[in-house]
């Protein structure tokens, strides 16, 4: 089973496919009001905040986090540049609906970008943990050192996407059969591919490696008021993955066909509907500031 779910699942192109369409986008706006629950703050309250002030949001999928930094700057006086990048631009908002300190620009963050280097005061990352299962965290952290000044900010956000915790109310006897299969079968296919998402568990170690001071780590867990938020936002996730299995009529001998994965889905869907909640247990952050 794992094997047919990894075997069509390329984090290289996952962001760019005709897939990633409003629905995507719609799910990332229910993700960040969620992770914003979770950590209580856009910035981390020990960085700077002295005008004028450059960031870069890389990854920024809708830019939804940057809209609400401008709203927080402003509402500060913090005069600043917002620049949010990222390689598929379909979710941008329209350039003439976006706060005028926001601008977005479609860039692949994995090639160089040498045009950008020595520009920001902070850099922002979140959710970009899925893109570096396989090409490990130096190609972003060499960018995020690049663009940055010398004593600038990286704030990391990461939770560990091939970690589902599958949680059934205390004592209520509700089965997540489903739930659970689901979970260990994206685990396996993680694990067959060879992704290794363990530094996520350890971002201070890996920003330090690359020579980041002043590292501070902090690991938020999510609250369970947030769980059924969480159980939606991953369902459209997993609801997605049907169309990495063959249909039966072409792969009548696969261990996991798009019917057998959809019928499945369902169940899962029901046990959560009976209270099973899925979510990824923490919220990981990291700060560290660029050497002099
Ligand atoms: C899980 S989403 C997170 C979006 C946003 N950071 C947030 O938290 O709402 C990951 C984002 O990274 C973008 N991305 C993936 N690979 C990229 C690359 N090589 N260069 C730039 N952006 C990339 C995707 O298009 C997607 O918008």
């Amino acid at each position: 089973m794992a094997q047919s779910a990894s075997a069509t699942f390329d984090p290289s192109t996952y962001w760019t496919a005709p897939a990633r369409n409003f629905r995507t986008s719609a799910r990332l706006h229910m993700q960040h009001s969620l992770c914003q629950k979770t950590i209580g703050y856009l910035l981390d309250p020990t960085l700077p905040r002295g005008s004028p002030l450059r960031v870069a949001d890389l990854g920024c999928g809708n830019g939804a986090w940057l809209c609400d930094l401008h709203d927080e700057f402003a509402k500060a006086g913090v005069s600043a540049q917002l620049d949010g990048y990222d390689i598929n631009p379909v979710n941008f908002p329209a350039p003439a609906f976006l706060p005028s300190t926001v601008h977005l620009k479609q860039l692949d963050l994995l090639k160089p970008c040498e045009e950008l280097t020595g520009l920001y005061d902070i850099v922002h990352v979140r959710a970009f943990g899925s893109t570096l299962a396989k090409t490990g965290v130096a190609p972003l952290l060499s960018v995020v050192l690049a663009l940055l000044k010398p004593g600038g900010y990286l704030q990391w956000e990461e939770s560990k996407v091939d970690r589902f915790l599958i949680e059934s109310p205390p004592s209520a006897g509700i089965p997540s059969v489903a739930c659970n299969t689901i979970s260990r079968m994206l685990k396996a296919g993680s694990d067959g591919q060879g992704h290794d998402n363990s530094f996520i568990d350890k971002l201070d170690q890996v920003v330090t490696e690359y020579g980041f001071e002043d590292v501070h780590f902090k690991v938020f867990e999510k609250r369970k008021q947030d769980y059924k938020g969480w159980t939606e936002d991953f369902l459209m996730v997993w609801e997605e993955l049907a169309d990495m299995f063959p249909l039966k009529a072409q792969a009548p001998d696969s261990p996991v066909t798009r019917e057998s994965f959809t019928e499945l889905f369902q169940k899962a869907v029901a046990e959560t509907e009976q209270g099973v909640a899925i979510h990824l247990g923490t919220i990981n952050t990291v700060v560290g500031r660029k050497a002099m």
